[in-house]
């Protein structure tokens, strides 16, 4: 289904029209061709491009296309030089499609969920995870997916986490520490420290870039409450934007602030929207913290009640139950959450009994290819 079928010049050369063996056309502008060839001249062995792009001919044309061996062969002019392009290379890189357009819309391989999402469907044998590519890729391929997954059959060993985040990539220290202890403290640096329940957020959208993973492993947990609940944010960004079309502008429109300085020495402040979005619509990232939203600034006097109002909007819709699957960690058991997109909380605990939950960040960008990675190993062992 990979295999070019045939292939013509159209648009006087300036585009060429592929056909594949199962049916499916795209066009590919000659220009766009020209700038992904993969002969040597063009890109090196590991994959970087040798060229720029004023290199390339301004009334760069193909004049000439075919079908080849299930590859597109095409001549380029000026230059008069062929090259060849892979099928299955070409239609994993399609871009002749309707514009999606919606401003709103979820990244390609996200799926958003509200509170009925069954928890376990994306839970991980922390051992499996520990010594088993492939259960690590199911595992990691859920965060893809939904932003969220957790951990099962873990070690009560203090600084376990770090165990699963080797596997795929690094902690992202703070001022906060490599890690950073979640349990009661009588005189807390931060709000998280105490049994007080917390609005569903995303931590330290202060920073920037906001850290982009959060890991948060149970080491004990005999307090009567404390469970944990997970809001998707795209799914509430969504919701928004059905409900309150006008608010979903404000909040996507519109920087808010946020800041921590609750240590010596510590003064971060960030400047960004709550729904951030892609300068095509597509959804980005969400930052949510009652805790260190910082006096907004940026929003006009006129919009400013407006603003509010949306804001409220929102916060109505994170908070309703009906977004929020509930789950309590036991020890050895842990959650990560997508910081960028998924938003976590905790119900009140009360004093008696322990609660400790060891914390860390950890970088996407490194979940991302190490999972890629994978997929490419598991394709080529399929083929
Ligand atoms: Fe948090």
């Amino acid at each position: 289904m990979f295999e070019v079928r045939s292939a013509s010049v159209c648009d006087d050369g300036a585009a060429v029209r592929v056909e594949w063996e199962d049916g499916e056309a795209a066009r590919f502008h000659a220009i766009w061709l020209r700038d992904n060839a993969r002969d040597p001249d063009t890109r090196a062995e590991n994959g970087q491009r040798l060229i720029t792009v004023n290199q390339i001919a301004r009334d760069t044309r193909v004049t000439l296309a075919a079908a080849r061996d299930g590859q597109l062969v095409a001549n380029f002019m000026p230059e008069n030089k062929e090259r060849t392009f892979d099928g299955a290379w070409l239609k994993a890189h399609i871009y002749d499609r309707a514009d999606s357009g919606m401003a709103g819309r979820l990244p390609a391989e996200a799926e958003a969920w509200g509170g009925d999402f069954d928890v376990s469907q994306v839970d991980g044998d922390f051992n499996q995870i520990i010594n088993d590519d492939e259960c690590m890729r199911e595992w990691l391929a859920h965060v893809r997916r939904y932003g969220f997954a957790t951990v099962s059959g873990g070690p009560t060993a203090e600084q376990s986490l770090f165990r699963l985040v080797e596997r795929f990539g690094f902690v992202r220290e703070t001022n906060y520490g490599r890690l950073f202890e979640v349990r009661t403290e009588v005189n807390p640096t931060n709000l998280a420290y105490t049994g007080l329940g917390l609005q569903a957020h995303t931590d330290n959208p202060y920073r920037d870039p906001q850290p982009t993973l959060q890991i948060l492993y149970c080491l004990e947990n005999s307090a009567e409450g404390g469970e944990s609940l997970v809001v998707d944010g795209f799914a509430a960004a969504q919701r928004l934007r059905a409900e309150d079309p006008a608010g979903f502008d404000m909040l996507t429109h519109y920087c808010a602030r946020f800041e921590f300085s609750g240590q010596d020495g510590v003064c971060l402040r960030s400047r960004r929207p709550m729904i951030e979005l892609a300068a095509d619509g597509e959804l980005n990232a969400i930052r949510f913290n009652n805790r260190s939203a910082a006096a907004i600034t940026d929003v006009p006097y006129d919009d400013m009640a407006a603003y509010y109002a949306a804001y409220q909007r929102f916060a109505d819709i994170v908070d309703d139950p009906a977004m929020a699957p509930c789950f309590k960690l036991g020890p050895g058991e842990a959650f990560i959450v997508d910081n960028t997109r998924v938003m976590h909380s905790r119900r009140a605990f009360s004093g008696t009994g322990s609660r400790w939950l060891q914390g860390c960040y950890a970088d996407k960008d490194g979940l991302l290819s190490t999972l890629a990675a994978l997929d490419q190993r598991t394709q080529a062992a399929a083929e």
